[in-house]
């Protein structure tokens, strides 16, 4: 994407990164932190969230703020908990990156159990509702909020054997819309989604193990996407789904 931010771009905003340990939530989480920033760190596994705020700290970047939660677990009464933590300590929230999923590999339909089939609707699809939810107050509060959604190919293009992963995306794709259709009344806020296309990450890894990684996009080449969308240029995009690594993106 053709597009340069302001060194400034998200200067005094609060940014929640969902995944932030490891992959494209790691390297969103950095890029907003760069661009001046405050960020929580959302993830399951402390020491990859510990790494990151390492990171962001050595880079004399705004100091950010780790929340471990796993979004298979965590019911609204967490979720409103954590959105009244951020409220206390940080005062505010200007935007949410859904980036965490859930993929456990291919798998028929004629296969698939109802827990693990549930279990991956929960992260990928339940929880960044329920986490919105809680964290309205903040949003819609916020003087220029941008939600985004991380859905992927499978979620508008289905195919064999992608399941209860490519449902969970198509139905974040189908929320995105229904969302930002109720947005008239916060004019401050608005709400999107990025498929990020394939990337060199450890999920992308696990889902297409035999591709050869030299041929495929860095995380980096789509940062100017994910700042984009986070920062106040993106004013007025609403209920849009962004391919990231399509040409003429805007
Ligand atoms: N990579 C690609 O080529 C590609 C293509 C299209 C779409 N996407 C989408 O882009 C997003 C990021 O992909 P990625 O490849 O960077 O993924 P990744 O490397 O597998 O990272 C996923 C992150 O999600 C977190 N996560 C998973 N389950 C969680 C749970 N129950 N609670 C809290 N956090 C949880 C993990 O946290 P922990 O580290 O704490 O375990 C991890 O940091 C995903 O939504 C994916 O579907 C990726």
């Amino acid at each position: 994407m053709n597009y340069s931010p302001a060194p400034d771009l998200l200067k005094d905003r609060v940014i929640l990164v969902t995944g932030a340990g490891q992959g494209i939530g790691k390297s969103a989480a950095l890029s907003y932190a760069q661009h001046g920033a405050t960020l929580l760190l959302l993830g399951r596994n402390q020491k990859r969230l510990d790494a990151v705020y390492d990171e962001i700290v050595d880079k004399g970047f705004p100091e950010p703020m780790s929340l471990k939660l796993d979004l298979a677990k965590a019911d609204d009464k967490q979720f409103e908990a954590m959105a009244q933590a951020i409220s206390e300590q940080l005062g505010r929230l200007d935007g949410i990156l859904h980036n965490a999923a859930r993929f456990e590999g291919l798998i028929p339909l004629e296969l698939q159990a109802l827990e693990p089939w549930l279990n991956i609707l929960r992260v990928n699809l339940a929880a960044p509702i329920a986490l919105t939810r809680a964290c309205w107050p903040l949003l819609t509060r916020a003087p220029d909020a941008s939600v985004v959604f991380t859905s992927e190919t499978h979620g508008h293009a289905p195919a064999a054997f992608w399941n209860a992963f490519a449902v969970s995306k198509s139905a974040l794709e189908t929320t995105v819309k229904i969302w930002a259709d109720e947005l008239a009344p916060y004019p401050n806020l608005r709400i999107n989604g990025i498929v990020p296309g394939p990337v060199r990450s450890p999920q992308r890894l696990i889902s297409h193990p035999a591709e050869n990684r030299d041929q495929l996009a860095s995380i980096e080449s789509l940062m100017p996407l994910y700042l984009y969308l986070m920062g106040a240029d993106s004013r007025g995009q609403n209920g849009r789904v962004f391919e990231a690594q399509a040409e003429n993106l805007l």
